[in-house]
């Protein structure tokens, strides 16, 4: 997946962590999470994100998020994080899949 992204991800990491904040804030607001995924996962069809890529995204943003998160990170802030990732990872690639792919080249 590397060279789907920018050769610098400081970019990347403040663009990542905002929209994760997003969806947090919004976790009771399930009209306005629903949009903003969808139309987070709308954009991730231009940018040659796969179906397939979402797990292993979401197994190295659990992992980062127990490396830093110290003893704070409980078996229920675990599972919590793995309910919502799986939400979050449906949801964008059901809305992934109802963009047309790009029309071949002539
Ligand atoms: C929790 C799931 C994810 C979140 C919250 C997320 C969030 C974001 C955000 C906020 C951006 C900035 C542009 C925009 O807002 O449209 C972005 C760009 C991008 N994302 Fe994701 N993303 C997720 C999963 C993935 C996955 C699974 C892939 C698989 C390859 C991926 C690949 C990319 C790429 C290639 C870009 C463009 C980078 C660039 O312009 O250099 N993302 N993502």
């Amino acid at each position: 997946m590397r060279p789907l992204f920018a050769e610098h991800l400081g970019e990347q990491r403040d663009r990542l962590w905002a929209a994760l904040g997003a969806l947090v804030a919004n976790l009771e607001n399930t009209g306005t999470l629903l949009g903003m995924l969808q139309n987070l996962g709308r954009r991730h069809a231009g940018y040659g994100a796969l179906p397939e890529h979402y797990p292993a995204v979401g197994a190295s943003l659990l992992t980062t998020l127990e490396h830093y998160a110290g003893d704070s990170w409980t078996p229920e802030a675990a599972a919590s994080w793995a309910a919502v990732y799986s939400v979050i990872s449906r949801t964008m690639t059901e809305a992934m899949a109802q963009v047309s792919p790009p029309a071949p080249a002539p």
